[in-house]
Parts: C-alpha cells; sequence; structure tokens
C-alpha cells in the first residue's frame, strides 16, 4: 500500500488550520510542503513561519520539499520549524553528499529530488545515503500540470536499483497524480504519490485521499 502525501499548495490559504485539520483527519500519511524562491524555480510559495504554524496542528509527518537554490543555508531552520523529511533538489546541490549527512545529522530524514530532466543515473552515489527519491512528474514551480509519461521509466529503472542493492530508500512521485493515472504509477514501483489539486479541488478531499490510499 502506498503513502499518500497531499500537497498543501492546492489549499486553500485563508484556510490553512481547516485543510490541515481535514488531512488530520483523513487516510494522508504526510503533509508535502513545497516551498520555492522564486529562483531555483519562477515562483514564490511559503516558508518558515508558514510551516510553522502548520507543525502546532499536523498530527502526521512534515514531508518538506526545497525548491530553493543553496537549500544547506537552510536546512537547520527548516528543522526547527519542524520538517521531520527534508528533500533538496540535485540540480540545487553541489556538495549533495555534506549536505544530506547534514540533514541527517540534524534528525531529519533526507530526500533528493529530480527534475524531469535529470537522469536517475546521478543518483547512484548518494543512493544508500539518502531515504527517499523524489521524482519530478512536472517541471516543479506549479500545481495542477500534466503528468509527464516519461517518469514511468524512471521509476521502474529506479525501482530495479534499490531492490537490486537492497537499499530502504522510498521512490515518491510529485506532480501530475490523479485518481485515473495513479494505478499506473503504484504498479511502476512509486511508494509515495504526492497529490494537490486531485486533493484539494476534489468536492470531497477526504473521499478522494481514500480512493488513492486504496489502489
Ligand atoms: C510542484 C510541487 C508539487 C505540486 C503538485 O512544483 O512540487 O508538489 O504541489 O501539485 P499537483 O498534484 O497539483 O500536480
Ligand atoms: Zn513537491
Amino acid at each position: 500500500m502506498s503513502l499518500i502525501a497531499p500537497s498543501l499548495l492546492a489549499s486553500n490559504f485563508l484556510r490553512l488550520e481547516e485543510e490541515c485539520k481535514m488531512i488530520n483527519a483523513s487516510q494522508a500519511d504526510w503533509f508535502h510542503l513545497d516551498v520555492m524562491d522564486g529562483r531555483f524555480v519562477p515562483n514564490i510559495s511559503f516558508g518558515l513561519p508558514v510551516i510553522e504554524q502548520i507543525k502546532t496542528v499536523a498530527t502526521k509527518t512534515l514531508d518538506v520539499h526545497l525548491m530553493i537554490v543553496e537549500p544547506e543555508k537552510y536546512a537547520v531552520a527548516f528543522k526547527a520549524a519542524g520538517a521531520d523529511i527534508l528533500t533538496v533538489h540535485i540540480e540545487a546541490c553541489n556538495h549533495l553528499h555534506r549536505n544530506i549527512q547534514q540533514i541527517k545529522s540534524w534528525g531529519m530524514k533526507a530526500g533528493v529530488a529530480v527534475n524531469p530532466h535529470t537522469s536517475i543515473n546521478l543518483l547512484d552515489d548518494i543512493l544508500a545515503d539518502i531515504d527517499l527519491v523524489c521524482l519530478m512528474s512536472v517541471n516543479p514551480g506549479f500545481g495542477g500540470q500534466k503528468f509527464i509519461n516519461n517518469t514511468l521509466h524512471k521509476i521502474a529503472k529506479l525501482k530495479d536499483r534499490i531492490l537490486q542493492r537492497n537499499l530502504n530508500v522510498l521512490i515518491e512521485i510529485d506532480g501530475g497524480v490523479t485518481l485515473d493515472n495513479a494505478a499506473t504509477i503504484i504498479n511502476a514501483g512509486a511508494d509515495v504519490l504526492v497529490a494537490g489539486n486531485t486533493v484539494f479541488k476534489a468536492s470531497n478531499p477526504i473521499d478522494t485521499i481514500a480512493k488513492l490510499k486504496a489502489l
């Protein structure tokens, strides 16, 4: 059974507390929190003060996805704000191994995100050090985009390598996940599904999360 991580980027920020309580009450596993800086990606979302507030209400794991340059400067601050899992982009880190060790030394699980154009071969020498790979299935920066089908090959290839090497690394798929494509994504080998618009724009988000969870 896969883990479901609703992305708060698609939630109603005026009603953030209610949205968080809805996730608490649902079968969702994690809160997926998308931090954007307007430099690594062409959009700005929310940051530390908002995550601190979410932490006071959330009863589940906070999965923080940093779409920012120089993430190593802020990792410890995200720990203080309440992050349980911290994911940095491979494209944003010149010293990824050091960054991952820092994240883990501060007591967080460490994730690496890869953009749609980035080969998963580049993960070979970091895979044994991390807890999660976030495969971007859209170009990061915006919710509500269409799933890029090439991601399915990347999932299968990465899953093979993880199994071959007997590693304990979760594959998270981020972007364009819908009720229609979720089963195919899980069958390809995904462990965690991020879902923004599919959950928060649904007429019944709790029911939609249950449907994703049941796949
Ligand atoms: C995109 C973000 C995603 C986004 C997913 O840059 O990383 O987490 O919120 O949104 P949907 O599920 O609507 O594609
Ligand atoms: Zn994300």
